[in-house]
């Protein structure tokens, strides 16, 4: 496929790890100059060092919750000063925490869950989206979910975040008709990156449980798909891929083998 990305700047949230830091290492790789955010800077600013070298490429960091609204606001004032509009935003950053029944839910992981997954993602869209209207040219790639097509038990909040994001990604689409703004949304299984640590609130042993006996996609497997997405010629728009491992046909059915996985 042809790179079409070489030059853009894409703005990744959640650069830090996963599938956001796979994919900041694709697009370096495609020689697209990089806008990456996260809460862990340090991390961020090890993999600008890292992904410059030897290329040209820009690459910008900031740290960035993407809950504080004000501070999105004045980020992307800031790359604008700097003369960058971002080509591209990959509404990554996301996380569950916590699985349990919704009767016995923790306030605290439903908040983190719908201000991070639900309005986090608004408020990125919200911030960048105006400047890409003005262009008249963009993609959004919102970082969606099978648990967005299919609730499981103890999913709720997490579900409804990203059926919400299912959703935003197709508002956003029939509110950008005419122009040529694309929207995709991409919607992974099970993936082995942070996401079960962050869930289990840093229980290693139940994080690995999630991954036993199959093998799950890597971050890289799913930047790989965003790529594909972001390649595809201007008057294609790709507004949904859901890419499940092998062993993973929904979010219940998962062939289990011991021996295998990567736990
Ligand atoms: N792994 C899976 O099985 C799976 C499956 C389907 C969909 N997804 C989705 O994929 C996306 C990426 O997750 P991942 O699997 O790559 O997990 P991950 O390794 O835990 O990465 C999550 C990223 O989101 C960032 N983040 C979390 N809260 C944030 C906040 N408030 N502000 C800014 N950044 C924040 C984290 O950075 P900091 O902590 O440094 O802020 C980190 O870079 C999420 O939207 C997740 O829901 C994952």
């Amino acid at each position: 496929m042809e790179n079409r990305i070489e030059g853009k700047w894409i703005l990744i949230t959640g650069a830090s790890s996963g599938i956001g830091e796979a994919c900041a290492r694709k697009c370096a790789a495609g020689g697209a100059h990089l806008a990456l955010t996260a809460r862990r800077e340090e991390r961020l600013l090890d993999l600008k060092k890292e992904l410059e070298r030897g290329r040209d490429i820009r690459i910008h960091c900031r740290r960035l919750d993407v809950r504080d609204r004000e501070d999105v606001f004045r980020y992307v004032e800031e790359l604008k000063g700097e003369g960058i509009v971002p080509d591209v935003l990959v509404n990554n950053a996301g996380l569950a925490s916590g699985l349990g029944k919704l009767q016995e839910g923790s306030f605290d992981d439903w908040d983190r869950m719908i201000d991070t997954n639900v309005k986090g993602l608004l408020n990125v869209s919200r911030a960048v989206l105006p400047l890409m209207v003005a262009r008249n040219r963009g993609h959004v790639v919102n970082v969606g979910s099978i648990a967005g097509f299919q609730v499981y038990p103890g999913g709720n909040v997490y579900n409804a975040s990203k059926y919400a994001v299912r959703a935003l990604s197709e508002g956003m689409n029939v509110d950008l008709l005419g122009t040529e703004i694309r929207v995709s949304a991409v919607s992974p299984g099970a993936v082995r990156t942070e996401f079960s640590d962050v869930r289990f609130h840093g229980d290693r042993e139940k994080a690995d449980r999630v991954y036993e006996g199959f093998v799950p996609l890597s971050g890289e497997d799913v930047a790989e798909c965003i790529l594909f997405i972001l390649n595809a010629p201007p008057h294609v728009n790709i507004q949904n891929l859901v890419v499940t491992p092998t062993a993973q046909r929904n979010v219940y059915s998962v062939h289990r083998e011991s021996g295998k996985g990567t736990s």
